[in-house]
């Protein structure tokens, strides 16, 4: 994780996590799913400040605290006015005289990276436009608890190259994962956050490739992957984006070129007929309510980590 200052790690990207620490907070997730409840959160408060809406994120961190004894505080759209009703900075150190920790839900990345260089508590990205790194969390344990293991799944994503779809790609790719990448050209993920997810990959066995048909990724595949062709924020662009994407359904035909065993993710909320149909979603392979049930576990690990080091999975390498 982001050292920002000697006291306090923050969460910004997936890439802040060593694999050794990934994989430890992954482990840590497992226990939790099965010990829910404690007091390993107790008297301490997180605030939740989102510029988006949100179902699963705010749901999960809010249980998260409440399961072992800590409180959420969640600002809504209207009340947060991060840089409209007063700087980020000043937001940033007024939480932090009075919470733990915060978890943030930005339209601007620089709005984030603000907010972190300001506060001195832990900082959580809570989704950004460039990444959603407590997704890729959840994700990697889905994966984990379907097929007891990452290193070597070949993890095929299908779409948008968007915030879910790199934070996704950096923690297989840290992991060992095979990952490729189908995108409609100009729709991949950051070149730079490509290369490190490349470097990262090298590193641990795995491989990152990018392609833009999704009959190619698709074959052979362990895990199918889509998310919504229009962000929160682009719906100016959705009509285009739908012309953009035409092709890149995942479809029971592109199922049926995986393995049989394969499984089918989304991070939801889905546009059903757009990005997936919903026989895939409906159907067999499908384990998006796992994955939507998982941020539940993997959010209260990190949570657990930041906020309580007597009992953090974080140590030092
Ligand atoms: N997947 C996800 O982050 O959902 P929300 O936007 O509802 O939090
Ligand atoms: N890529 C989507 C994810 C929503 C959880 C978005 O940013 O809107």
């Amino acid at each position: 994780m982001t050292t920002t200052a000697a006291r306090k790690r923050d969460l910004l990207s997936l890439a802040d996590l060593s694999p050794t620490e990934l994989e430890r907070l992954l482990a840590a997730a497992r226990h939790l799913k099965a010990q829910p409840r404690g007091e390993l959160l107790a008297g301490k408060t997180l605030a939740l400040l989102f510029e988006k809406p949100s179902l699963r994120t705010r749901l999960s961190f809010e249980v998260a605290m409440a399961q072992q004894g800590g409180r959420a505080l969640y600002f809504s759209p209207a009340e947060v006015g991060l840089g409209q009703r007063e700087p980020v900075r000043d937001v940033a150190r007024v939480v932090s005289r009075m919470v733990d920790a915060v978890a943030v839900r930005t339209h601007e990345q620089e709005k984030l990276l603000e907010f972190a260089r300001f506060a001195s508590i832990p900082v959580i990205n809570a989704l950004s436009v460039r990444e959603h790194p407590c997704q890729g969390l959840a994700d990697l344990l889905t994966i984990q608890e379907r097929f007891g293991r990452l290193a070597g799944l070949r993890l095929a994503y299908i779409g948008d190259g968007n915030n879910v779809a790199t934070s996704l790609m950096l923690g297989a790719a840290t992991l060992g994962m095979q990952v490729v990448l189908a995108c409609p050209p100009g729709y991949e993920p950051p070149a730079e956050l490509l290369a490190l997810a490349r470097a990262r990959a090298a590193a641990a066995g795995g491989m990152v490739t990018l392609c833009h048909q999704p009959e190619e990724a698709a074959r052979g595949a362990a895990v199918l992957y889509t998310d919504v062709w229009t962000s929160m924020g682009q719906e100016a662009e959705a009509e285009q984006r739908r012309r953009v994407f035409a092709g890149f359904t995942l479809t029971r035909q592109l199922v049926a070129l995986a393995q049989p065993t394969a499984i089918v993710m989304h991070d939801l909320p889905a546009h059903r007929g757009e990005e997936i149909e919903d026989e895939v979603i409906e159907g067999p392979h499908s384990v998006v309510f796992d994955q939507a049930e998982n941020r539940l576990h993997a959010q209260k690990a990190l949570l657990i980590a930041l906020l309580n080091p007597a009992s953090s999975f974080l140590q030092p390498e």
